[in-house]
């Protein structure tokens, strides 16, 4: 039986690293994820459930790291803020984030952008309305919210004309390929 103050290991993956860690079982994920893997992009709000702040991706949903323990993720996949562009290249949600002024301060960002990301991973093409309930728990005491749902459709959007010219592409080529089999 392990005591109350006894640590415990953990295994998980985090934006594509396995770990091993030793942790403290009534330490937070957050704290884990700032304080033991250093990965500070994941903010600090209300410690509370409130503000979304703390906002990660655990096995692909938008969870709460603040109101998570160690054993809770054990054996999970995690995606912080950390993991969401492609080496240099910034995620489309990212880029969005950026050209319509979806953040000033940027302390919400980390959190806004990976329950962003989770909605639009399960709905590709939400609606306004959709989009503004998807983020309905990340708190922004900058942007007035609207620059954020603005960059949010905007990232589906692209994402929505880049399967499309895929569909053509795909398309073309299986035009291509039968008509190099129809006999001449
Ligand atoms: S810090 Fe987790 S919800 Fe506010
Ligand atoms: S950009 Fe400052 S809190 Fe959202």
């Amino acid at each position: 039986m392990s005591g109350a103050g006894e640590k415990q290991v953990v295994r998980l993956t985090v934006n594509g690293e396995d770990h091993e860690l030793l942790v403290r079982p009534h330490a937070t994920v957050l704290e884990l994820l700032r304080e033991d893997l250093r990965l500070t992009g994941t903010k600090h709000g209300c410690e509370l459930g409130e503000c979304g702040a703390c906002t990660v991706l655990v096995d692909g949903q938008a969870q709460l790291s603040c109101l998570l323990l160690p054993g809770q993720v054990d054996g999970a996949c995690l995606t912080t803020i950390e993991g969401l562009a492609d080496g240099p290249v910034l995620h489309p949600l990212q880029r969005a984030f950026a050209a319509l002024g979806g953040l000033q301060c940027g302390y919400c960002t980390p959190g806004m952008l990976l329950a962003a990301k989770a909605l639009l991973d399960t709905n590709p093409t939400p609606s306004r309305q959709q989009i503004k309930e998807a983020l309905a728990g990340n708190l922004c005491r900058c942007t007035g919210y609207a620059a954020i749902v603005d960059a949010v459709e905007a990232a589906a959007l692209g994402a929505v004309e880049a399967a499309a010219q895929d569909a053509v592409e795909a398309a073309a080529l299986g035009a291509v390929e039968a008509a190099a089999r129809t006999p001449r």
